[in-house]
């Protein structure tokens, strides 16, 4: 079924994105959350301003990277809902004018994906077999991995199979790789691209874009490369199966089929190179590509106004707006990563037994750094529960845990559960109204009513009223399009985007300009600005 298409034009230029993880939305039956829960909370996401939503994948799965090992590509898991589920939420949402962007995962399947069952089924050297990296091993009885890889989440990048023969996976050993080498995955995915378009989303979040091709000559690599952050050391380049230059034709080819609908792309690609990141938004390629320097970036005037200055550098050089973004469900929450002692991208979880984020202080800074975020030209995402001002859960029991990454590195890692945590929305109600039984698939920490949804609509300083003002605010002042001029001091953060001055304090405080008034700020502010602060500004 083909819906109407929201309105065309290069909206995704300044878009600001609200990011759905459907197990902690909204449930409607037994605590996990679920599509028709989206639905329902349309309206509130409507009230918040923001464009489009981006929906982590909710496609047939075993979960066991919660939907990022999806099974069947054009079907939902029950856990979610029914195809047609995802129909009325698209077209309900688009109703609203909130655009759907969907979450590709075109870098591996499940292992329960029927293409997988039929290479395990399938002798070796098979066509079944040629669509992932199968390979013998290494040793005299081809004990040893076929290389020295690791997986992202720990452990070796290979598993072995019943014959003997070992496959490749970057990530959890049920989610193979597939072979990008293979015609035949090419066209699988582009028949998936326009399964969905004709379904009416208006575009796709593609998932570690960066690591579809490898190189087939299968060298060892004695680096790790993590999530969100890459590889930290400059000085090893073209790792054999991250950011390859063949990587960037599967997405000139992808172009052409969203460009016919009107549709765009957004590329999850853990580049740190800000010029190679570039690469990924060049006119035929993606529309975005999230702002990894961005996230990781510490708390701090240097490291901030040099990751805006070199974004807008590179993503200018190409034509494509900047993509800004401080919370994707793979980091610790910002209040939290803010109230650390080394602030940046954060640890991968935190336990209850590792020093605990100062909640105060890391609050203070998220508004700050989020009214910054906010003011920037381009386009931003939110993740939902930011606009809550939610934290990190930092005492979940072991039990609990769902995460691969606590599984692969045995512990050594807390994970991601933290910052996956079934959303509150009324307080006096079990499990802060996420589910009607009051069930929620992960434990709620303790005070988490106090930051639910009806508590804030009530108080007109919340955290979400902020965040309502900030986007009427932005949208009111066009300062996604804006131009931006840079005339920071020493300490001080100093832009003007079109007519409104963001100044951003950190460790000293500032004197509030004179002949000009603060319209919207993250602490208040009298004739001095104070630490840690954004004021947005206009003239008297
Ligand atoms: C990146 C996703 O954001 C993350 O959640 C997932 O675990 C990996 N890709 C593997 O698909």
């Amino acid at each position: 079924m083909i819906l109407t298409h929201p309105s065309s034009g290069e909206w995704w230029r300044s878009a600001v994105i609200y990011q759905i993880y459907p197990r902690f939305f909204k449930s409607t039956t037994n605590g996990v959350g679920d599509l028709p829960g989206i639905t329902s909370k349309l309206p509130y996401i409507s009230s918040l301003g923001v464009d489009a939503v981006w929906i982590s994948p909710f496609y047939t799965s075993p979960q066991k990277d919660h939907g990022y090992d999806v099974s069947n590509y054009r079907d939902i898991d029950p856990l979610f809902g029914s195809l047609n589920d995802a129909t009325e939420l698209i077209q309900k949402a688009n109703e609203l004018g909130i655009k759907v962007i969907v979450d590709l995962v075109p870098n591996h399947t499940s292992d329960q994906h029927v293409w997988f069952q039929e290479a395990l089924n399938s002798p070796k050297g098979s066509e079944p077999r040629n669509r992932y990296w199968f390979r013998e091993g290494r040793g005299e009885n081809g004990e040893l991995p076929p290389t020295n890889w690791r997986s992202v989440f720990g452990g070796p990048a290979w598993t072995r199979v019943e014959d003997g023969q070992w496959y490749l996976h970057l990530f959890d050993s049920s989610q193979p790789d597939l072979n990008w080498e293979n015609p035949e995955v090419r066209e699988e995915f582009e028949s998936i691209l326009r399964f969905w378009l004709d379904r009416g989303v208006s575009g796709f979040r593609v998932d570690v874009a960066h690591g579809l091709m490898k190189d087939p000559e299968l060298p060892d690599w004695d680096h790790d490369w993590a999530m969100v952050s890459g590889l930290d050391d400059d000085s090893v380049s073209a790792p054999p199966m991250w950011d390859r230059d063949s990587v960037h034709e599967i997405y000139r080819s992808w172009r052409t089929i969203v460009d016919s609908y009107e549709a765009m792309m957004c590329a999850e690609a853990w580049v740190h190179d800000d010029a190679r990141r570039s690469l990924y938004v060049r006119p035929d390629e993606f529309q975005q590509c999230f702002n990894f320097s961005f996230l990781s970036s510490p708390w701090s005037k240097d490291s901030l106004q040099n990751v805006i200055a070199r974004s807008y550098e590179v993503n200018n050089g190409v034509g494509a707006p900047t993509t800004w973004v401080f919370n994707n469900h793979d980091v610790v929450r910002l209040p939290s990563r803010m109230g650390l002692e080394r602030t940046g991208k954060g640890p991968n979880g935190i336990y209850a037994t590792d020093p605990q984020p100062d909640f105060e202080l890391g609050t203070r800074r998220a508004q700050a750094a989020q009214l910054l975020m906010l003011a920037l030209p381009g386009s931003a995402y939110l993740y939902n529960g930011e606009e809550l001002g939610l934290p990190e859960h930092t005492s979940l029991p072991d039990e609990a845990r769902q995460d691969p990454t606590f599984f692969r590195t045995k512990g050594e890692e807390a994970g991601r559960d933290g910052c996956r945590v079934p959303l509150p929305w009324v307080s006096a109600e079990p499990g802060a109204g996420f589910s009607p039984t009051g069930e929620t698939w992960l434990p709620q920490p303790d005070g988490w009513n106090g930051f639910a949804v009806d508590v804030q609509e009530a108080d007109p300083d919340s955290s979400l009223n902020f965040v309502r003002k900030a986007l009427a605010l932005r949208s009111q002042n066009g300062l996604g399009t804006s131009g931006i001029d840079d005339q920071s001091t020493d300490t001080t953060l100093d832009y003007l985007v079109g007519d409104i001055r963001v100044i951003t304090t950190f460790d000293d405080e500032a004197d509030r300009p004179e002949g000009w008034r603060v319209v919207l700020s993250s602490t208040p502010v009298t004739d001095t600005i104070g630490t840690d602060t954004t004021a947005w500004l206009v003239r008297d």
